[in-house]
């Protein structure tokens, strides 16, 4: 869908073409086009638009001055601030948004001129991202919506380099990475009785074939022998047999340290016996959104190879349900590491099937670090809206990376503490561990400390995405549903690690 071009602008085909500009630029810095130069600044005399930061301006240019058809031209404005990746994804969901609106087809994407701040390649990669990720739609089960119309009806983005092709490893990362955000969305766009832990077996089997990853199952009987109780538990009031899948990704280099990753996989979350309230239940079938991030970043990892990293990742995958068999509040279940918990609320499962994932990951891999990902309490939605993600380590130099790079992919995320005071509060009369604190307070931070139980002294940083998978904060790029979160912030940490 995404090509680079270096023909001059007007002889390729398209039917848009989109430039960007700095407010008080009066100009698009690299437009020669001087009709295009007359309109913008007409409008600026006229002062409909200045160049500000989410402002878009459309013209049309007559047949005859575009050759055989009538060509749209977008202009986006890019405000005065300094320059980051983030303004760049922002102006490319601009873009394709104004283009959305319109019957345009196929989009040249003028790339703006070096400015200070950032560099080409990093504005190519957001622009690329903006772009690709605001044009994102998921239209499979509407038909009233022409299925080819995926993308609304763009068929074809092409980037206009001017001739710069240093850009193109950028570009390529970009799209790789949008690629794998959608693909994240689109699982999470499923619905319940669609994609079952079934499905992320499936999902992972043809992941590791089509990329050459190796793709290892547990199934039902094997995580009963192997005494995995937190994902067999939550999935015993289930139709849906559990598993978890584990796909290993190896860079060339020898002596690469092993990276962990793990992500709640629970394709439907109705809090079990511990019945979630009715209104809103809909959504819960997003709670797999950590398990889609791990595997997005898995395929990216795959089509990108780094050298210099091995990484594993693991799914742990169930459904949460009300049945004969169904866990009960007060049931004591064994996990992987033998720790007992009792089982207080149902609906606190997330944590249960992670904990097995985890200490069976830190067992096996022994990695260097290790990371989960996982819609894992409303609590975080009370302290931190749906603007960031809840992040929580035992390793201060883990999540300090961790916060600047979230915060450079326009996926911020905020430390909350863990401690002894609130590891506290999950003591059991009747076993090692309860799974949820004795009240309500600090619940993200509770749920925490219950995974800190599974993962020894590894270095870890457990991200709670409860508030930002879904209703994530308002961005041009991110249309309403599923954010994908998590995958840009996973796969910039792991390409550039150490
Ligand atoms: N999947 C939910 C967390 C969740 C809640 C995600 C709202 C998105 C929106 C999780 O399994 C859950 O139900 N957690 C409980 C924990 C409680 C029982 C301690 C919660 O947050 O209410
Ligand atoms: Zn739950
Ligand atoms: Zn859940």
């Amino acid at each position: 869908m995404l090509a680079i071009s270096h023909l001059p602008l007007g002889e390729g085909d398209e039917d848009t073409a989109v430039y960007f500009v700095r407010e008080k630029a009066r100009q698009a810095p690299n437009c020669p086009d001087v009709v295009v130069a007359d309109y913008l600044e007409a409008a600026w005399k006229l002062g409909d638009f200045k160049g500000q930061a989410g402002r878009s301006l459309i013209f049309y240019k007559q047949p005859v001055l575009a050759g055989k058809s009538g060509l749209r031209v977008i202009v986006v404005g890019i405000g005065k601030d300094k320059p980051t990746p983030e303004l760049f994804r922002e102006a490319g969901g601009v873009a394709v948004t104004a283009a959305l609106g319109t019957k345009a087809q196929r989009l040249m994407i003028v790339l703006p001129e070096k400015m200070g701040g950032i560099t080409r390649g990093d504005l190519a990669q957001a622009l690329v991202e903006g772009v690709m990720l605001g044009a994102y739609r998921f239209a499979k089960y509407r038909n009233d919506l022409d299925p080819e119309q995926e993308s609304g009806g763009i068929k074809s983005i092409t980037l206009h380099t001017g001739g710069d092709s240093s850009v193109a490893g950028a570009v390529h990362l970009g799209l790789i990475t949008a690629s794998a955000v959608n693909g994240a969305r689109d699982m999470v766009n499923e619905p319940g009785n669609q994609l079952t832990p079934g499905h992320f077996v499936k999902a992972g089997r043809e992941l590791a074939k089509k990329f050459g990853l190796t793709c290892k199952v547990f199934d039902k009987s094997a995580l009963k022998k192997m005494g995995m109780g937190g994902i067999v538990g939550v999935s015993q009031g289930s139709a849906q047999p559990p598993a978890l899948v584990a796909l290993e990704y190896r860079g060339q280099m020898a002596k690469a340290p092993t990276l962990l990753l793990v992500g709640k996989g629970l394709t439907f979350d109705s809090g079990g016996i511990s019945l979630k309230p009715g209104a809103g239940m809909q959504d819960m079938k997003f709670d797999m959104s950590g398990g889609a991030v791990v595997l997005a970043v898995m395929q990216a990892l795959a089509q990108l190879r780094p050298a210099g990293i091995n990484v594993v990742g693991l799914v742990p995958a169930a459904e949460n349900m009300i049945g004969p068999a169904a866990l009960k509040p007060g049931d004591i279940i064994s996990q992987f590491n033998g720790k007992s918990v009792e089982v207080v609320n149902t609906d606190a499962e997330g944590r249960l099937i992670l904990a097995d994932a985890l200490a069976y990951g830190v067992k096996h891999y022994r990695p260097e670090v290790v990371i989960d990902i996982a819609t894992l309490t409303g609590a975080v939605i009370v302290a931190l809206g749906h603007h960031r993600t809840g992040l929580l380590s035992n390793d201060d130099g883990l999540a300090e990376k961790i916060l600047a790079v979230g915060e450079r992919c326009g996926e911020p995320l905020w430390r909350l503490p863990l401690g002894k005071e609130y590891r506290q509060q999950l003591k059991s009369e009747v076993a090692d561990l309860r799974n949820v604190g004795q009240d309500r307070a600090a619940g993200t931070i509770t749920a925490a400390c219950f995974l800190q139980e599974f993962i020894g002294k590894t270095p870890w940083a457990h991200l709670d995405i409860a508030g930002t998978a879904w209703d994530f904060t308002k961005k041009s790029y991110v249309p309403k549903g599923p954010s994908g979160v998590g995958v840009r912030t996973l796969l910039e940490l792991l390409l550039n690690w150490k």
